[in-house]
């Protein structure tokens, strides 16, 4: 089928009501992206010319929030049911092409599964997604006479109890004609137990209108899914991590428990890769050969080169590390640090803004920001970059082969130059030069014999 002649449609005007929360339901976040931003890529796949979006509770948030120009945006004022906010649609479309209709909380459905349906659409009829369900209760119930499907009837509305034991259920998304829906909608009422106009009822006007619903079923299960609360939303959020994580084992990555690893944006990794439990990934994340990434790690847009291991607990942003560098455990990158091959950063390191050349060591306690740092260099435990005058950043750079002795404060601005010796304990105030020492003169005085204070 030409999917150029295919339209689709978003449902995502409910409030959320069961989300308990001041954000429109789509809004919330599956893995980093927004529920709807995955209905949105799906759709996009199919026809990203012709993609509307029912919005209505709080739309102009959607709208701010999701910033896509190739989107029409079709207010649905009040939310009077789904066959009502398809209607607001139609004015826009043309007879003889078709209309996908989506749900904005169904976020799992892929286009594999959206091809079937419009491989199994009988000419002017309605493809159907339907499955079997072993829960259904709550799901519309799909009625079928001789094996033809003559119905849709919502729970709420369900009279005869024998329909309450049907399992084959709506999972909402159908495509149809935009000529056959023109009329099918018109002839839909509110008589039912919300007072909603149902999209359902027109598979009953349908049947009637000689018009054939055929079924077809999602190539997984949980793609059907949505998402009406919190309880749902972890949920397709464990499901879509287990996808994840899948993808990511097959290739030959070691995650020690699928079950507590996160991927929030884009992985990739070389081989040999080993990730411990409960390692989160934000955006956009390389991993080269054989690295490995301990307990707890939050690794934020950033590339990190081959044999580096990152020791538990270690949080790194928009960073860059070349190959054999070890960090951590609990050191943090706030932003754009970049280490050299073989570089070594230890416990309770905060960096920013910082590049350290290569076998360069911090390995206990420091915080260095804004700094050129060479090659070589040892950057004792507890040394301060002081870059902040209270108004300005200031810079500091330290040439190759220094050694800062424990306890430094290097105060901004600063350069040191080559082979130079900081003392412990030393405040730095003004540049230095090639091969000096620096110490600051302290007098220390030893008390004989000191008493300390007793008890009074
Ligand atoms: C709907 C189906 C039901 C199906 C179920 C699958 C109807 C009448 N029922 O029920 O057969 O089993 O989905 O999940 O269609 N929306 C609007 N405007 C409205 C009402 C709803 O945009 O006026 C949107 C909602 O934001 C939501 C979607 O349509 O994204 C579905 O609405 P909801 O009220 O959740 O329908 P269900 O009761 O789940
Ligand atoms: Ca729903």
């Amino acid at each position: 089928m030409c999917n150029n002649l295919i339209n689709i449609v978003i449902l995502a005007a409910g409030k959320g009501t069961r989300m308990c929360s001041n954000l429109p339901k789509v809004l919330h976040k599956l893995a980093g992206k927004y529920i709807v931003e995955y209905v949105i890529d799906v759709a996009k796949e199919i026809n990203k010319d012709k993609i509307y979006i029912v919005y209505g509770f709080k739309g102009e948030l959607l709208k701010q929030y999701l910033n896509d120009s190739s989107i029409n945006w079709i207010l649905q004022d009040k939310q009077l049911g789904t066959g009502h906010a398809v209607a607001q649609v139609l004015p826009y479309l043309h007879d003889n092409e078709k209309l996908l209709i989506l749900y904005g909380d169904v976020p799992l459905i892929s286009k594999e599964t959206l091809e079937r349906l419009f491989s199994i659409q009988p000419n002017d009829g309605i493809g159907l997604l339907t499955v079997i369900s072993d829960n259904p209760n709550g799901y519309g119930r799909i009625i079928r006479n001789n094996g033809i499907i003559t119905e849709i009837i919502e729970h709420k509305d369900i009279i005869n109890d024998q329909y309450l034991n049907i399992t084959e259920i709506n999972t909402g998304i159908m495509i149809a004609n935009v000529r056959k829906l023109r009329y099918w909608l018109k002839n839909i009422t509110n008589e039912n137990a919300q007072k909603e106009f149902y999209l359902t009822d027109i598979v009953k006007i349908a049947y009637q209108d000689n018009c054939f619903i055929q079924s077809a079923s999602p190539v997984n299960l949980y793609e059907i899914k949505g998402v009406n609360n919190c309880i749902q939303l972890a949920n397709v959020e464990r499901i879509y991590q287990n996808i994840q994580a899948e993808i990511l084992m097959l290739s030959g990555v070691t995650i020690f428990d699928p079950n507590r690893f996160d991927l929030r944006g884009t992985l990739i990794c070389g081989i040999d890769v080993e990730i411990d439990t409960n390692v989160i990934i934000e955006e956009h994340v390389i991993l080269g050969n054989r690295v490995k990434i301990g307990s707890g790690c939050i690794i934020k847009n950033s590339f990190i080169g081959d044999d580096c291991n990152i020791y538990p607990y270690s949080v790194i942003s928009n960073s860059n590390l070349s190959i054999k560098c070890k960090v951590g455990p609990f050191s943090h990158f706030r932003n754009n640090v970049k280490l050299d091959k073989n570089s070594c950063i230890g416990n309770f390191v905060e960096m920013k803004n910082v590049s350290l050349g290569k076998s360069s060591k911090a390995k206990h306690l420091s915080y260095l920001g804004d700094a050129i740092i060479g090659a070589n260099v040892n950057i004792g435990a507890g040394t301060i970059t002081c870059n902040y005058d209270g108004k300005n950043k200031l810079n500091t750079v330290i040439g190759n082969n220094v050694f800062i002795g424990a306890c430094s404060q290097l105060v901004a601005p600063l350069d040191i130059s080559e082979n130079v010796t900081i003392a412990a304990g030393t405040t730095v105030l003004k540049d230095v030069k090639n091969k000096n020492l620096v110490l600051n003169p302290k007098k220390q005085i030893h008390k004989k014999d000191w008493k300390r204070p007793s008890e009074r």
